[in-house]
């Protein structure tokens, strides 16, 4: 049952709910999850369908604008994404002023924040026009930014994007071609990293994503909104757990290492956590872990990959998968357990997974940014329960 909070503030209460495990703090029509029955729907539609039959730019559209897109909404759409792919050339600057060693995600974050000294054009959030550009642009220069912080890091010359190329194939070409040489993408390939972008689009409340509403509900620009949520998505119990995947495996080693480690994360004294196993919502599967274990066995399959870190992977997956403590506790493998494992198929290096993880869920973080601002809303600003010290009086330094 739903509870109103206003009247038990009426009725001098409030509610103490650490990690907000049962509180709502706003409405929403862009994602519904069942985490009981495995269900996601964005707009209604099931993520599965999305992801067999959708490409990435029309589920973006679907998110922002709660419709499917006809032919010509969908065109012009993908046109006005292409138009908005590069950024500005001084933020080449900006980047050079990295260390070369910097993590891709402390440059997502500082370079997405900066964009905001660079349109001023479209800083109006009242203004649903100013919205919308600034939505398209947050879309359109990501994967631009995300494969900058990648080619500075090793030394490589910046691509520029080419539009002629679809979404997920022109962030390949930036990432992996030089201008020495540009070579075109197995349809498997680009399928999979399009579906990857999908599979992380948006996750209703998701923590990033509330950062977002909280850092727009000051209004703030969007531009510094959505550096926040990159922040936030850093963590390793968040986005940064697809990156702390492929930690672990080097951790753990070989197989005759796994049961050690299982226990290790059976252990209520030890930190250790099996990464990619568990989710707050989702209590029976991971309705996105399916499709990616799908897309994983494919893309394995497509690229004759030959990886024992993978073959480990897939141990350690049975091995959980078969454990009392496990299953008891309704752990299963999460998405990140399975993208981390095609994006390391797919060559992309473990530092950026996160960052890809960013650039996906953009369209989810602005869409929420968007649906917030275009309603009647609150400064959100949660209570807390205080345990400090009583009123006490201040003691001279001497005294202390
Ligand atoms: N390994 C071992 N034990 C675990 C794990 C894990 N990965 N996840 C949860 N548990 C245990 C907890 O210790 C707890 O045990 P207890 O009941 O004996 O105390 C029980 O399972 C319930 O877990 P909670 O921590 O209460 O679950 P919560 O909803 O707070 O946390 C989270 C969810 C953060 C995802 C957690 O499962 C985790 O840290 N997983 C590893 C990191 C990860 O993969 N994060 C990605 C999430 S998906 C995403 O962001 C796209």
């Amino acid at each position: 049952d739903v509870v109103d909070v206003r009247n038990l503030i009426a009725s001098g209460y409030f509610t103490y709910d650490p990690g907000f495990m049962s509180t709502a703090a706003c409405e929403s029509k862009i994602t519904y999850i069942d985490g009981d029955k495995g269900i996601l729907l964005h707009r209604g539609y099931p993520i599965e369908q999305l992801a067999a039959k959708s490409d990435y730019l029309e589920t973006c559209y679907l998110l922002l604008h709660g419709e499917l897109p006809n032919p010509e909404q969908k065109k012009e759409f993908v046109d006005t994404i292409s138009k908005h792919t590069m950024v500005n050339e001084q933020l080449k600057s900006f980047l050079n002023g990295f260390r070369r060693d910097a993590h891709p995600m402390a440059i997502m974050c500082g370079i997405v924040g900066a964009l905001s000294a660079f349109y001023h054009d479209s800083l109006d959030n009242n203004n649903p026009k100013h919205r919308e550009i600034s939505a398209h642009r947050l879309i359109a220069k990501m994967p631009t930014i995300a494969a900058m912080a990648y080619k500075y890091s090793i030394g490589q010359p910046i691509m520029y994007p080419r539009n002629d190329l679809c979404y997920s194939e022109n962030f390949l070409h930036m990432m992996f071609n030089t201008p020495a040489g540009e070579k075109r993408f197995s349809p498997a390939l680009i399928r999979a990293m399009d579906r990857i972008f999908i599979l992380h689009a948006d996750h209703e409340q998701n923590a990033s994503t509330s950062t977002v509403r909280l850092a727009g509900s000051t209004g703030a620009n969007p531009f510094a909104c959505i550096a926040s949520g990159i922040a936030a998505l850093w963590g390793p119990a968040h986005g940064g757990a697809n990156e702390a995947v492929l930690t672990m495996l080097d951790e753990i080693g070989d197989a005759s290492n796994i049961e050690k480690f299982i226990a290790k994360a059976k252990d209520k004294n030890d930190p250790f956590k099996l990464m990619g196993f568990g989710h707050r919502v989702y209590k029976n599967f991971d309705p996105r872990a399916q499709v990616m274990k799908q897309t994983c066995d494919e893309v394995l399959a497509e690229l004759g990959v030959n990886d024992p870190k993978l073959d480990l992977a897939m141990k350690l997956e049975e091995y959980a998968l078969n454990d009392p403590y496990f299953k008891e506790r309704n752990l299963y493998p999460n998405v990140d357990f399975y993208s981390g494992i095609i994006l390391k198929a797919i060559g992309i290096p473990t530092s950026m997974f996160t960052v890809i993880f960013a650039m996906s869920r953009t369209v989810g973080w602005i869409s929420h940014w968007t649906e917030m601002l275009s309603s009647p809303y609150k400064i959100s600003r949660p209570r807390q329960l205080y345990t400090g010290y009583e009123q006490r009086d201040y003691e001279p330094l001497d005294k202390r």
